[in-house]
């Protein structure tokens, strides 16, 4: 039997709450289909802070570097809003995504039929919507030097963030777009700001010159990062592929998550480079939503999200692409069949908790399955 070795940091707020859900996935898969998952938990964020005095501990950095892949649930919330900032819940966020060279960050925006009417937007807007945005993740005003504020005399201080980008970043990132784009529609739309920004000049010069050179089958467009954010809420349809920075890429992705009907719906997969010897690459897989401490602990958070995670963990860590497909099919089937969280509830629904949820996906992923 396979051992795939999982790690999981479940994290704040909602976190520990959703990835409960994936827990009985994995359980189920392992007693009833062999799976031979091993899973070992960590601590992250706010959490951790508590436990050790920073957002992630080194030995459970180790862990998550030897693990195959990482589920990653929230982090954060009002009690560590005085943390100092090197130890801020999302240090230990953006540490994993640093220290794994996590820098193709993939987020699927799909409006599940059943859905259509729960978004804010019109229904003929969203029906149908799927579209990939890629987000670059381990660059850009995220990580980029200076990052501090000075004070400058006269009892002013200067805030600096610094947006850079090198060659090889961007044509990583515009390759694994490219890549995906053909298992798809062929589109990909690059987002930035050359219209103000040296890093946007040269983000398109090297996505254009790297589909020149090897994508040239894919159909390529571009596309200024704010009128971006406009036509994804006026005709999102339009989209197959979008690959963009990483800060571009964290607005563009919850605008994109609100198509989908709710913040609660959106998965999304954190990968590596593959290594030439094993074509294994490092991987995390993380819910687009927050830790929600508004509602954290109330069992009414949807675990959708954290769950279509883990579909997207099965898909690119271990190649079980059917079992990946079954339980898409079971989320798609479970809303069908008027499961609602409170996030998604609409007049005919019937809401459940966020432990009814995971237990009609688990229950349909088996049916599926059998
Ligand atoms: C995301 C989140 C993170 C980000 C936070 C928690 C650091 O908003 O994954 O989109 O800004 O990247
Ligand atoms: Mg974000």
């Amino acid at each position: 039997m396979a051992t795939r070795k999982l790690f999981l940091l479940p994290g704040d707020g909602i976190g520990p709450e959703t990835m409960a859900e994936v827990s009985k996935l994995i359980a189920v898969m392992n007693t009833e289909m062999d799976a031979g998952f091993e899973t070992e938990v960590g601590l992250v964020g706010g959490a951790a802070y508590d436990a050790h005095g920073e957002a992630i501990s080194d030995a459970d950095m180790e862990r998550a570097l030897a693990a195959d892949a990482v589920l990653f649930g929230a982090v954060g919330g009002p009690k560590w809003e005085s943390v100092p900032y090197e130890q801020r819940p999302e240090a230990g966020l953006l540490r994993l995504r640093k220290e794994m060279e996590l820098f193709a960050n993939l987020r699927p925006a799909i409006c599940y039929p059943a859905l259509a009417e729960s978004s804010s937007l019109k229904k003929e807007v969203i029906e149908g919507l799927d579209i990939l945005i890629v987000r670059e993740l381990t660059g850009g005003v995220y990580f980029g030097e200076p990052k501090e504020i000075v004070e400058i005399g006269n009892g002013q201080k200067r805030a600096v963030d610094t947006q850079v980008y090198d060659t090889f970043e961007i044509e990583r990132i515009a390759g694994v777009a490219f890549e995906l784009a053909r298992t798809r529609r062929n589109k990909v739309c690059s987002m930035e700001k050359h219209n103000v920004m040296k890093s946007g000049v040269l983000w398109k010069e090297v996505v254009t010159a790297t589909h020149e050179a090897k994508y040239a089958d894919v159909e390529l467009t571009h596309m200024l990062a704010d009128a971006g954010g406009m036509q994804l809420v006026r005709w999102p349809k339009q989209f197959d592929v979008i690959v963009t920075d990483n800060l571009f890429g964290d607005m563009l992705s919850d605008v994109a998550a609100m198509l989908t009907g709710s913040l609660g719906m959106l998965p999304s997969a954190s990968l590596g480079a593959p290594e030439a010897s094993t074509g294994k690459r490092k991987a995390l897989y993380e819910p687009v939503h927050g830790s929600a401490p508004d509602i954290a602990g109330q069992s009414i958070a949807n675990p959708i999200a954290m769950i279509a995670s883990f579909a997207m963990c099965l898909r690119y860590s271990f190649n079980m692409v059917a079992e990946a497909g079954r339980l898409e099919k079971a989320i798609a089937a479970v809303l069908e069949d008027g499961f609602r969280t409170r996030d998604l509830m609409s007049d005919g629904m019937r809401e459940v908790s966020t432990s009814a949820m995971g237990d009609a996906v688990v229950q349909k992923f088996r049916e599926l399955s059998a």
